[in-house]
């Protein structure tokens, strides 16, 4: 057996193990932290629709067209184990046709070193809100939630739903959609 080699071997499993070591440290003192914060979120404009879904055979399915206002001040999430956050804006509302639907409308990327406040007026979603019906129309309740999802350095990944969801209803009646040809 050469001594050096067996001696650059164990330097080497020591050196890892060592990493291991402080790697998880580091998983520890950010696991128990809680990833909270509060989010206000408010609808500004809420339209309904009735019109062919491309995506479903052409079906006559609901739309939903908003934009919302969004604040929240996500700053004291970053801690050094923090790579980034991935922010994502869900509709969850009930239908005749399912208990429970789930809707991303929207999505953000905030990446360390960039500004964790949001604050928006009169936001756009980013993704097409359809039903698979007509679910949308009259709905009574449907509630908007920021969520989002910790891409940490080391360690798990905790899904957070951010505090102050915001319920809103549909109109009873579809707007107007101009016909293309
Ligand atoms: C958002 O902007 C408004 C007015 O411009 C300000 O009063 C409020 O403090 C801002 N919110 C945050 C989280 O910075
Ligand atoms: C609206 O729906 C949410 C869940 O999607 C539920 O927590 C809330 O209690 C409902 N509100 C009303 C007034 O039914």
């Amino acid at each position: 057996m050469n001594t050096f080699f067996s001696r650059s071997n164990a330097l080497l499993a020591f050196t890892l193990s060592v990493l291991a070591a402080l790697t998880f440290l580091c998983f520890l003192s950010t696991y128990f932290r809680a990833y909270q914060a509060d989010v206000a979120l408010k609808t500004v404009t809420v339209v309904v629709k009735n019109v062919p879904d491309y995506s479903a055979n052409r079906e006559m399915n609901d739309l939903g067209y908003i934009t919302f206002d969004l604040e929240a001040d996500l700053t004291s999430l970053f801690n050094w184990n923090v790579k980034q956050l991935f922010l994502y804006l869900t509709a969850e509302y009930q239908s005749s046709n399912n208990k429970l639907n789930q809707v991303v409308l929207w999505d953000k990327i905030i990446r360390r070193g960039e500004s964790a406040i949001l604050n928006y007026s009169g936001l756009n979603t980013k993704y097409y809100f359809w039903d698979d019906g007509k679910g949308l129309v009259g709905n009574k309740n449907v509630t908007l939630t920021l969520s989002w999802n910790v891409v940490p350095n080391a360690g798990h990944l905790p899904n957070i739903f951010g505090d102050g969801g915001h319920s809103f209803k549909f109109p009873l009646d579809y707007a107007p959609s101009v016909r293309s040809h």
